[in-house]
């Protein structure tokens, strides 16, 4: 009663402001924007909870376009402070072309050479090394190239959360090739958030979007809007609750079914699987490990 007073109107600033002041769950910090970008926190504590759903007890987080590293350092902090509390171990990937900045692309429209120019966003690589911890790796280069050889040679945990902020249509087209390529390792439903899609400048037959709707025509992993993901928030009109997505692997899906004598249905969650003992099994009955399995194949 107390927490739904605390999201009307009249009381959330003051519930928010209060609550910046006194140590909260990491829960607590996404529900209400505690964080530097909750768009990040909120995705890689999704992230991490499906991977307990599914005994997974590692992930991986990645950005996609990187830049000065404003964003990486918040995911970074993001991924130890889930870990802290999740329980999951988070490693950081931020992938980006470097000192070079945005590539030349297309050329035409889908690119948006209204909006950007090649040589954009130029990295200062060796200041952001140096900010940044263990945890988190940089893949330098064109993500048309990285990415195939990162989830061939590199990756060694299932894509938890993915953000993705290249801006142009065709670098993330390549990118979302993490999330196809036949030796893919991701959580059958990943959270993702796109950047650039809610300017007046942006429509489904260039940028972000267009990279979207192309995947989506392709393969058996679709990306999808991030149905009710306002629900029970404080402030659901906030703009990059609208940015965030999933990628659903549906061969994965289709491989599972659900122990329900280890699951508690609890339908007021926004996460409706609640489980006791993470017990998803094959169809042939071999129990845990499924992504795993699947993906080191
Ligand atoms: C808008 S900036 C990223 C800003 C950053 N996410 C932040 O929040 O501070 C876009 C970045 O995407 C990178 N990028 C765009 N296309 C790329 C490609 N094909 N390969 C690698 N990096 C690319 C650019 O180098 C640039 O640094």
């Amino acid at each position: 009663m107390l927490g739904r007073l605390a999201k009307e109107p009249p009381f959330r600033i003051l519930a928010r402001a209060i609550l910046k002041r006194v140590p909260v769950s990491v829960e607590t910090r996404a529900l209400w924007e505690l964080s530097e970008r909750p768009q990040y926190l909120v995705g890689v504590l999704a992230g991490a909870r499906e991977a307990r759903r599914h005994g997974i007890d590692e992930i991986c987080v990645a950005e996609f376009g990187v830049a000065g590293g404003t964003g990486l350092l918040a995911l970074e902090e993001a991924a130890a402070a889930v870990e802290r509390e999740a329980g999951v171990r988070i490693k950081v990937y931020g992938f980006d072309n470097g000192p070079s900045g945005l590539p030349p692309g297309t050329g035409d429209y889908r690119d948006h050479p209204d909006w950007w120019k090649p040589g954009d966003f130029p990295m200062d690589v060796e200041k952001l090394k140096r900010r940044l911890t263990p945890r988190t790796q940089l893949i330098l280069g064109d993500v048309a190239e990285t990415v195939d050889r990162f989830v061939e040679e590199v990756q060694d945990a299932p894509l938890g959360f993915a953000s993705f902020d290249l801006d142009l249509y065709s670098s993330t087209r390549a990118a979302l090739r993490i999330l196809s390529h036949e030796k893919r390792r991701i959580l059958m439903n990943v959270p993702l958030y796109f950047d650039d899609i809610a300017f007046l400048v942006n429509h489904r037959f260039a940028g972000e979007l267009l990279a979207i709707e192309e995947f989506n025509e392709e393969g058996n992993v679709k990306i999808d809007r991030w149905y009710g993901i306002r629900n029970n928030r404080p402030f659901p009109e906030r703009p990059f609750l609208e940015r965030m997505y999933v990628a659903h692997d549906l061969d994965a899906i289709t491989r599972c079914s659900l122990s329900r004598a280890n699951v508690r249905l609890d339908l007021k969650s926004s996460s409706p699987l609640i489980e006791l003992e993470p017990r998803l099994r094959k169809r042939d009955g071999r129990a845990r490990g499924i992504q795993t399995s699947r993906l080191r194949k």
